[in-house]
């Protein structure tokens, strides 16, 4: 029987095949000790983290931008945070948000680790209330927080975003519960209404790669 190291809670969403997901998580290269770390702790203790596959798509949707600044909503302990905050480089900066001051404590400790500390800075509170402070253009906006929360955070970020930048968003697919014939969670109901206000807005071009429990990539024209 498998066990929760062979199969982490933050792996499989039935988006994918059982065997397609298992291959594709084979093809990934070893993480370093401290993303390996925080893996294993999000699977003892039910973390939500995006798990390596998702995270080497923000990783690599930097490198692609050549993006110097992120604005991350919702970061709990900061694995994503890492994988952003290595794509940016050195003179990049990553805007890491929580509602939880324990989780970003955690999380300071894991960027020292990193050693990617000088490019993060960490602020707690509400995640949508700390984007609308902001007065700058940002390169990408990541949204990751709770899910009835999405069709809020897409009227914040939009005209947060330069042009040309992206914003990206886990869990757009539900575990498939966006495909229910009439689906009853709050959660799936902002999910397809955030979806909705992706595909149909002027400013974005987006596509969902069904990728884990699906990641959400718009462009702002
Ligand atoms: C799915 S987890 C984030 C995981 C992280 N992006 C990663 O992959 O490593 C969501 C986190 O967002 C936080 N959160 C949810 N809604 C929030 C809000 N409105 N403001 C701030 N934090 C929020 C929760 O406390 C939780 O730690």
């Amino acid at each position: 029987m498998p066990t929760k190291a062979d199969k982490p809670g933050w792996m499989m969403h039935g988006i994918t095949s059982e065997p397609v997901e298992q291959y594709l998580y084979s093809l990934l290269p070893a993480r370093d000790e401290v993303l390996a770390g925080m893996e294993a702790e999000a699977a003892k203790r039910d973390i939500p983290i995006v798990g390596p596959m998702v995270g080497r798509v923000l990783h690599q949707l930097a490198l692609m931008q050549s993006a110097k600044t992120v604005f991350e909503l919702g970061s709990a302990i900061g694995y994503s945070t890492i994988w952003w905050a290595r794509a940016v480089g050195e003179n990049g900066r990553v805007i890491y948000t929580d509602g939880d001051r324990k989780n970003a404590d955690e999380a300071g400790g894991y960027f020292e680790r990193a050693g990617v500390a000088n490019r993060i800075t960490i602020k707690v509170g509400d995640a949508l209330e700390l984007l609308s402070e902001q007065k700058q253009a940002f390169d990408i906006i990541f949204c990751d927080v709770d899910k009835e929360d999405y069709p809020r955070a897409f009227r914040l970020a939009v005209p947060r975003l330069r042009k040309g930048g992206l914003l990206v968003a886990d869990n757009v697919l539900w575990s498939g519960k966006v495909a229910e014939k009439k689906p009853a969670e709050a959660t799936t109901k902002a999910i397809l209404e955030f979806n909705r206000l992706l595909y149909n807005s002027s400013e974005l071009f987006t596509t969902i790669l069904p990728i884990r429990d699906g990641i959400a990539i718009a462009v702002k024209k």
